[in-house]
């Protein structure tokens, strides 16, 4: 288990070879088997393998960003190369998988804290849902990526992959074999993570 929590890395250029439906449809059991608030799963997944789709998302995406950057005021030629690269990222990753946050089934308070309190544990339920596909997919041989594009979009998102306004798309996981092994950053050691230990 340490191997592959170790092993695990981000990847962000990737073959051209997909993975096999058998192995996406593992990764996705992966992610159910997650804890979550009431065991309520409140997590959707839309997986992402046709080219043009891939391409339709990019598009929809990108001309959103585009309008971002040019807002942030970042000069032409740079909003066109960090346009080119997240298509890139987008258009070459194998298949995605675009975990939503599906918030129906939780339990529904009449004050704004404890609903506020609801839907942050589900968020956190979520983060573990991908967590525990990035390690079914590197278990697998397999190598993914993290975009956390969508929560600045979801609506561009929702429409092109033409999703139900009860999924809340969170990130794009792409999925696939590393083009080159990524420079590795590095972790914290336990006497600075721990606060307070007795
Ligand atoms: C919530 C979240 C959002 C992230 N968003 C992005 C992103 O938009 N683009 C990206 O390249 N990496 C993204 N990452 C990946 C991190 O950059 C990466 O996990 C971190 O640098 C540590 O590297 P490692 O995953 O290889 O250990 C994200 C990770 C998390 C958990």
């Amino acid at each position: 288990m340490m191997d592959i929590i170790r092993g695990r890395r981000s990847v962000r250029a990737f073959r051209p070879e997909p993975p096999s439906r058998t192995q996406l449809e593992q990764i996705i059991e992966a992610a159910g088997w997650a804890p979550s608030p009431h065991g309520r799963q409140p997590w959707r997944f839309a997986v992402i393998t046709r080219d043009a789709l891939k391409a339709r998302l990019a598009d929809a995406m990108g001309a959103e960003w585009r309008a971002q950057l040019a807002l942030d005021g970042q000069d032409a030629a740079t909003i066109a190369l960090r346009h080119r690269k997240s298509q890139e990222r987008i258009t070459g990753a194998p298949a995605i998988i675009v975990p939503c946050l599906y918030l129906e089934d939780l339990d529904v308070y009449p004050d704004e804290g404890r609903q506020a309190a609801e839907t942050t544990m589900a968020i956190q339920s979520l983060g573990c849902a991908i967590q525990n596909m990035l390690l079914a997919a590197f278990a697998q041989g397999l190598d993914t990526g993290w975009m956390c594009a969508p929560l600045f979009c979801p609506d561009t998102v929702r429409a092109a992959l033409d999703l139900a306004p009860t999924m809340h798309p969170h990130a794009l996981i792409p999925v696939g074999l590393a083009a080159k092994d990524p420079v590795r950053r590095p972790r914290r050691p336990l006497d600075e993570l721990v606060v307070r230990w007795e």
